[in-house]
């Protein structure tokens, strides 16, 4: 059985060599793996909650999808697209937000933050919130859920969207499911090794926090420029360094091997001078990255290719998105008619069981008659003067069964069986 991988950047700015480690590597190699389907795309209308610079979106779309391609993406084996290009997630989002309690979204991190900033500044808690930001996780779960998604190769910051998309799932399977799992429940996939790569100052590294290192901008001269600007102790060269007190190590042991880290602290506890650890530093990455920068440099002339292989990307599975959200809209009730009609007549043709029929013949007489739930016709019974005595015969006959009807002309219709009558006499009781 395949199972499916799906993870999303948001296109807000240039990529840093923390999402080439937390994200774009882990995702590329899971992909070459046999057995997984793979859905990779950006996350471009999220990228609307984290800026409004239109020229910033637009430049940065093209950035990154240059990256992943650069990276060694291969769109015939992924599934490489943009998120607003399928406009089906929206409509999920919406469905998703019915069934999202706001506690939910109160938890959530991203938002819990901006609000203690805002508190701590003095400002409206509210302040510079917008409802994208608040709903945030509920477009990720749309994200996810579309393409029923199992595996999400994502940071560590975003384990708390894939459960809050869990919650999400559940509910929905739960209110609209009929004992169906609509939605399997992804799972997070985060790289135990190098899932969060520490800044140029220690903290994580992240653009807020203005501490990242450049994955292809400004070309190799702004790595190193970045690498030498790592912050680290003053210890002079020769003098024993904790390799720990410095984030330079943890960026080495991004891109080496298990021995190569070895010997890094080994050498740094020996005495190396950290400008030459930096450009120990520098060599291993660039050796890694470097080759990926031409190819970017290359993809960044013809950004008309990137585009096209982003369009050929959507129109290979919208389908298939198109389908899920056409499950959901059924399963809400958003439905043609025709289900609705036929769903009446069953109904009724469940409910037309065994009835009694009290009529008068032509010799003046009131009698009553058991049909069942198809129509036909059990006994008769009757012969009696006035429609009052028949209806008290009727009341006895609903809670005594046949034996009642022994002091009145009574006859089994020919077709007739006596477990017949029980069984219709048992639909009456039932009422
Ligand atoms: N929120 C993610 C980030 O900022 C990007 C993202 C959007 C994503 N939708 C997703 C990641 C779905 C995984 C799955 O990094």
């Amino acid at each position: 059985m395949t199972v499916r991988v799906l993870t999303g950047v948001t296109p807000s700015g240039t990529l840093h060599l923390g999402n080439y480690v937390g994200a774009i590597r882990p995702a590329i190699q899971k992909s070459r793996a046999e057995g997984t389907e793979s859905f990779y795309f950006l996350s471009d209308y999220h990228a609307l909650i984290k800026t409004s610079d239109p020229d910033r979106v637009e430049k940065s779309r093209i950035q990154i999808a240059a990256t992943w391609l650069a990276c060694g993406l291969d769109p015939k084996r992924v599934h490489f697209y943009c998120q607003s290009d399928l406009p089906e997630t929206v409509e999920l989002n919406w469905i998703l937000n019915c069934v999202t309690s706001k506690g939910l979204m109160n938890r959530a991190h991203a938002y819990k933050a901006k609000v203690e900033a805002n508190e701590a500044a003095g400002e409206d808690p509210d302040n510079n919130v917008t409802m994208g930001l608040f709903c945030y996780p509920i477009l990720m779960a749309a994200d996810i859920l579309i393409f029923k998604a199992n595996f999400i190769p994502v940071g560590r910051d975003q384990i708390q969207h894939i459960e809050m998309c869990r919650d999400i799932a559940t509910r929905f399977n739960q209110m609209y499911g009929n004992g169906e799992e609509i939605f399997p429940l992804p799972e997070a996939l985060v790289d135990e090794d190098t899932a969060i790569l520490p800044g140029l100052d220690g903290r994580k590294m992240s653009k807020s926090y203005d501490n990242v290192i450049p994955l292809f901008e400004g070309g190799e001269k702004a790595l190193r420029e970045a690498i030498m600007k790592i912050v680290t102790d003053s210890k002079l060269p020769g003098e024993p360094k904790d390799p720990d007190s410095t984030s330079l190590t943890a960026l080495y042991d991004a891109f080496a091997s298990h021995e190569e880290r070895n010997e890094f602290r080994k050498k740094l506890q020996e005495g190396l001078g950290w400008g030459e650890a930096k450009e120990i530093v520098f060599q291993k990455i660039n050796s890694e990255i470097g080759p990926m920068r031409e190819r970017y440099e290359a993809y960044m002339q013809e950004p008309e290719k990137v585009e096209a292989i982003l369009r050929e990307g959507v129109e290979r599975i919208r389908p298939m998105a198109r389908a899920l959200v056409d499950q959901c809209r059924n399963a809400v009730g958003l439905r043609t008619f025709k289900p609705l009609q036929e769903k009446k007549a069953a109904a009724k043709a469940k409910k037309s069981k065994a009835s009694l029929k009290q009529y008068r013949e032509k010799d003046g007489l009131f009698y009553f008659k058991l049909v069942n739930g198809q129509g036909k016709t059990l006994l008769t019974a009757g012969g009696l003067p006035s429609g009052k005595e028949v209806g008290a015969h009727l009341q006895s006959f609903k809670t005594s069964g046949l034996g009642a009807l022994k002091d009145i002309f009574c006859q089994l219709d020919a077709e007739a069986t006596e477990t017949e009558v029980q069984s219709a006499l048992d639909e009456l009781t039932q009422e």
